[in-house]
């Protein structure tokens, strides 16, 4: 393009030499518009004996313009080149042109503005997909809900049973069973009973009213656990400190710690934990200074130890099911479900082999292995949550009705179950986490966002719970 302009100039500065000498061949020499210097030789054609600088001037604005235009099309099509396109390779200098470079710098300026408004909307787009998944995830979890109580007629009033019908639940064939647990039981009590019935280890008589601790605020608190290390070790964490992980969510890492009840219920934690493997569900448990927990979408457990804040043990729990196959009824992927008590730590659970009904391993502690296993009579999926206390079992029969019940009751010292009928109340009518502290002799609880407790009393078991 250089050239061609370049030529075009040259014939229109030689213009006064020319009409001097116009029937003679003439060497001309002239600096152009960018300094260089040009040669040229001219001989006067017998048609055209001289070019008037008159008609040739606007045909020259015309190239310069067209060559304006050019340049701007040429500096937008070399994307990301800037300023210093406008100019590059041409030797021509017009008025036009430093207007154009402000021009074309605004435009560059605006683009690279839209660029980064882009980028932020796209990171906002990502952000609203993410969010979008876990209320999906949510809501896929509320569907269930009704699902599981349409197939009991009645709906929510099972709950005010009275206790004479404890086999409700079970069906025909199970309400034999039970019946038979019964008469067991009763004779077992004519055996001296186990260190777990001395005073402090009775069955459980009674459960108090909720104690509101703090509301979850947002939609990742519709669910969690809540806890208390009843034997903590060691002086970072003490037994006043309060543990607690929000679960809804696809990746739930996070675990805050709260220096005392005071601190959880103002909502300031002193300090978060990430867990270095994902968390499924609400069955965590906090012992001897370890958080226990099913890692996600596995039979894995995990023991995470809070001093060292790393992974001190992981295990397979053999057969166990999980995601899905064997939780409680309110569904969310209860499936292996941890507790502590009195006499150590335990895994409540299901497997194949035992067609969905309950299974409580003693596990050890340090290495997560089975101790010892027992096999109950009553299906994981009729009950709404489970939790250990001085070696038994308790049920609790549903998770929303408000006034329900602890409804069955298996006693690992002798291997018998059967139902007891101890009110409970689901205050805020979506309880997805119970367990039991035995050094603040209290149950805690997250029943739709709200982190409570219950006190609980203790005693000999009455012959009027049978
Ligand atoms: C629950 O039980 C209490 C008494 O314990 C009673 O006042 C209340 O009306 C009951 N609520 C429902 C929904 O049945
Ligand atoms: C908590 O620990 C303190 C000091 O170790 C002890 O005195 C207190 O009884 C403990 N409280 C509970 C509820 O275990």
């Amino acid at each position: 393009m250089w050239l061609q302009v370049s030529l075009l100039c040259l014939s229109c500065l030689s213009l006064p030499s020319l009409s001097q000498a116009q029937d003679q061949a003439v060497l001309h020499r002239s600096n152009d518009y960018g300094g260089r210097c040009h040669y040229t030789f001219t001989v006067a054609s017998p048609e055209e004996s001289s070019c008037s600088g008159s008609s040739m001037k606007p045909e020259m604005d015309g190239v310069l313009s067209r060559l304006t235009l050019l340049e701007a099309l040429v500096s937008q099509l070399i994307a990301g080149v800037d300023g210093t396109a406008g100019s590059a390779g041409t030797g021509v200098r017009a008025n036009g042109e430093e207007g154009f470079s402000e021009d074309y710098s605004q435009v560059t300026r605006d683009r690279k503005q839209l660029q980064q408004d882009k980028e932020r909307l796209n990171r906002q787009v990502q952000e609203l997909q993410r969010r979008l998944a876990e209320l999906s995830q949510e809501a896929e979890s509320l569907r269930q809900k009704p699902c599981q109580q349409t197939h009991t007629p009645g709906g929510s009033q099972r709950e005010n049973r009275p206790a004479s019908d404890p086999a409700y639940d079970f069906g025909k064939g199970a309400y034999q069973e039970m019946k038979a647990e019964v008469k067991e039981v009763a004779a077992s009590r004519l055996i001296p009973e186990g260190n777990h019935n001395l005073p402090g280890c009775e069955e459980l008589q009674s459960v108090g009213d909720p104690v509101l601790h703090r509301k979850a605020d947002s939609i990742t608190g519709k669910y969690g656990v809540w806890l208390q290390d009843p034997e903590p070790q060691g002086p970072l964490y003490t037994n006043q400190t309060v543990w607690r992980i929000d679960t809804v969510g696809k990746d739930v890492r996070q675990l805050f710690a709260y220096e005392d009840m005071d601190q959880l219920s103002q909502g300031f934690p002193m300090k978060v934990l990430v867990l270095p493997e994902p968390m499924e569900s609400t069955g965590a448990t906090m012992y001897r200074g370890s958080l226990y927990y099913q890692r996600k979408r596995s039979r894995t457990l995990i023991r995470y130890d809070l001093t060292s804040e790393s992974l001190a043990s992981r295990l397979e729990l053999p057969h166990a099911g999980f995601h899905g196959q064997h939780p409680y009824s309110w569904g969310g992927y209860t499936d292996i479900d941890l507790a502590a008590d009195e006499q150590g730590l335990w895994a409540i659970y299901s497997t194949s082999k035992a067609k969905g009904a309950i299974v409580i391993s003693q596990l050890d502690p340090e290495s997560l292995e089975v101790k010892r296993s027992w096999e109950t009579n009553i299906r994981k999926n009729t009950v709404a949550n489970a939790f250990m206390m001085c070696g038994r079992l308790y049920t609790v029969a549903s998770y929303t009705a408000s006034n329900t019940t602890i409804n069955y009751m298996f006693d690992t010292a002798t291997g018998m179950g059967r139902a007891v009928a101890v009110p409970f109340k689901n205050k805020y009518r979506y309880n997805s986490m119970v367990d039991y502290n035995h050094a603040q002799k209290k149950l805690y609880a997250w029943d739709n966002f709200h982190m409570v407790t219950y006190d609980i009393r203790l005693g000999r078991a009455s012959q009027g719970s049978i």
